[in-house]
Order: C-alpha cells, then structure tokens, then sequence
C-alpha cells in the first residue's frame, strides 16, 4: 500500500536530523499511573510522581535522522547500524510517537527512522531518554508541526517517561499532573544549562554492567507488589519541594543530600519488589560508601551519588572539589573509566552534513 501525504507542511523525501541528549534525574520517576488513578489510557505513560534531572551534554546524546516518503510501505527503524524489528512489544509501544505525530499533521506516510547513541561503551546509560526524545522532535520537525516544545513533551513521554525531559537543556522538572488525559504531564525547563556552571557530573562507568530488567518492566512490577511504594510516591513528591528551593539557592549540600536520600529511596521499592529488582552491585555500593566517608571525613558533603536503573553512578560535586572527588574514584576497583559530561541543551536541528540518512539515495548512513 502506498501513502501520500496530506499536510502541505511535511518535508517529503527531506531527511532531517537531530540531536538530543541523556539527562539524569535527581528526584526519579519510577512509576506509572493505572486505570482509576488520574488516568484514562496506561499508554499515556503518567507518572505516579513528578521528577527532576538535568540535561547531559553532548557526551551521552542521540543523533537520529528522520524522512518520510512515499516510497515506503512501512516505518524502518536503523539503531547504531543495525534494523530494528518494530513488531517486538517495547519498541512497538515506544513508536506509538510516530503514529501520534502522524495523526497531528494527517497523513499516513510512513517514515524511516536512523539512529546513532553516543553513549560511551560500558557507561551502562540506557538511551530510550535521548534516543526517544531525539525521535519526537525529529518527527515533528519533518511533519512540519510547529508544536510548543512543552506540548512535545506530552508526546515523547508517551515513548519514554524520562524523554519528556531530554526535550529541554539544563535542569528540568516533569510534573505528574492530575488530569486522565495527561495534558498537565508535561516536562519544563527550570533553569538552562548555564545556571550553575561549578557543578560537575562525573559518570562512573563500570567494567562489566551485567544487563537486568528494563525500567518499564520494572516500575509494573513494583507498582504491583511493593508496599514501600505509595510511602515512596508521597516521598517524591516532598523531595521535588525541596530540592526546587535548593536549587534556586544553589544550596549544594541540600541538593546533594535530596539526591543522595531520593535514589536510595528508590532503590528500596525496588528491593520490595517480588521478585527484587537489584540494580546495585558491590562496585555500585563500594561507590556508595566511599562517597559517605569522603563526606564525613570532610564534614560536609562534598560529593552527592544517584543511580537509575542501573550500577553506575552520577557523582555530583562543585568545582572546588572535583579534583579531590575524581581522586577518590580513581582508588576504585571494577570502575574502569570516569567519564565528565557536562551540563547540556535541549533537542536541536543539526545541519545536513550531519545527517545519517543519505540525501539522495535515502538510505541509512553506515557509521563504519
Ligand atoms: C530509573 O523513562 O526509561 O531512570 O517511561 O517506561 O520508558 P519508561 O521508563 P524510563 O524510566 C526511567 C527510570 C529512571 C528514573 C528517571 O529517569 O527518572
């Protein structure tokens, strides 16, 4: 069968490309709402709470490239160089995006889809955040949807929750919002990436990150079983509170004991999840107790960890102390890089000479 396109404002054999980064949440999502508890459809993908990260820089992003064509009788999906099979359930749910975005603009055309990770090998860092939110602005772009990032953002999250977030630069808060429909549950920028340029991040990455349940199956999972969560969910909520004012602050030992206090929080649900889900291993906890002991030899909290649903951690320090902190990571066994992104925008267009998808020929670029 063969689609034509139907708005004037879509790009027809014109690939655009784009890029969107990574971010790491400092209060996490981890969570959905179910049938009866502010929500009308569980595929809006609605928080059981709101969040709050910051944008990585280029160092953890995704650069896809998108065309929709006539030429095609369906979608094609190409990730790091090798064809994606669509029907498999997680990225089936995950590319409901496309057919959304499709309905906005009214057309049928179908589209093929390249994407790069640039995620550092062995980081761990799962990439559904930039890899989702690079793939939502770059169909809407294409599709010649002039839509408000913020209502872009309703849209990403259907793909992935924590790519509501990647659609904006800096430190970004997505608010759970209270309507069925999920209007309210939008991600928006707080502050830019310019805000506070003496914090660092530092990713540890580990040398064997053994892979484990992917974070959408996990948070079913304990919303199923886990009776620390609705303890958690309140939990969250007060934390998103305080860490806002010690962000507008700059308060960072406030902030890093909000971080340090919210990841543990959530991997304790986990942990109360039949079966347990243990993200954590004995580096990710050597790493754990280091940072404490760093922080009470100093008497102050030098240092802040916070791990998603994986082993390796984000360190957060401030300028003064990142020579010292990097030091003491240094001294860790099973870490076998230390990698310092910074603090990024939000998604953008690249240039052509970027583009993955050849121009003339339509074909995905190798990236040999
Ligand atoms: C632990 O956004 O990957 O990283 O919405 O099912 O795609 P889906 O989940 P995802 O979960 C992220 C969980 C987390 C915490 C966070 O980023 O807030």
């Amino acid at each position: 069968m063969k689609y034509k396109a139907s708005s004037p404002g879509i790009a027809i054999d014109k690939v655009v490309t784009v890029q969107a980064n990574s971010n790491i949440a400092l209060v996490k999502y981890w969570g959905k709402r179910s049938i009866g508890e502010d929500c009308s459809d569980e595929s809006l993908n609605l928080p059981a709470n709101s969040s709050l990260s910051i944008t990585f820089g280029d160092e953890l992003s995704t650069v896809t490239s998108i065309v929709f064509s006539e030429k095609l009788n369906e979608d094609e999906f190409y990730l790091n160089d090798k064809k994606i099979d669509l029907d498999e359930k997680e990225i089936q749910e995950r590319f409901i995006v496309l057919s959304k975005l499709r309905d906005i603009a009214g057309t049928k055309l179908r589209a093929r889809v390249v994407s790069r990770n640039f995620v550092p090998t062995a980081s761990g860092f799962g990439s559904s955040a930039s890899g989702m939110a690079a793939l939502t602005f770059a169909a809407a772009k294409a599709l010649g949807l002039g839509i408000e990032t913020s209502r872009l953002s309703e849209i990403a999250r259907i793909g992935s929750g924590s790519a509501c977030r990647s659609l904006f630069g800096g430190f970004v808060e997505w608010e759970r919002g209270n309507k069925p429909d999920g209007r309210d549950s939008v991600a928006k920028q707080l502050y830019q990436e310019t805000y506070w340029p003496e914090l660092r991040l530092i990713v540890t990455a580990l040398e064997n990150p053994k892979k484990s349940i992917s974070s959408r199956a996990g948070m079913r999972q304990t919303a199923k079983t886990s009776r620390l969560y609705k303890e958690r969910i309140i939990g969250a909520e007060e934390n998103i509170k305080v860490l806002k004012a010690a962000l507008r602050e700059k308060d960072f030992e406030k902030v890093g004991e909000i971080t340090m206090q919210d990841t543990m929080m959530m991997h304790a649900v986990m942990l109360d999840t039949r079966p347990p889900i243990m993200y954590l291993n004995d580096v990710s906890r050597e790493t754990i107790n280091t940072i404490e002991e760093l922080n009470r030899k100093e008497g102050r909290i030098v240092a802040a960890y916070t791990y998603d649903a994986g082993p390796n951690a984000v360190i957060l320090t401030l300028d003064n102390d990142f020579d010292k902190v990097m030091e003491t990571l240094r001294k860790i066994n099973g870490i076998s890089k230390l990698i310092v992104p910074g603090i990024g925008g939000g998604a953008r267009v690249l240039d052509e000479s970027q583009s993955i998808i050849d121009p003339n020929t339509l074909l995905p670029v190798s990236g040999e």
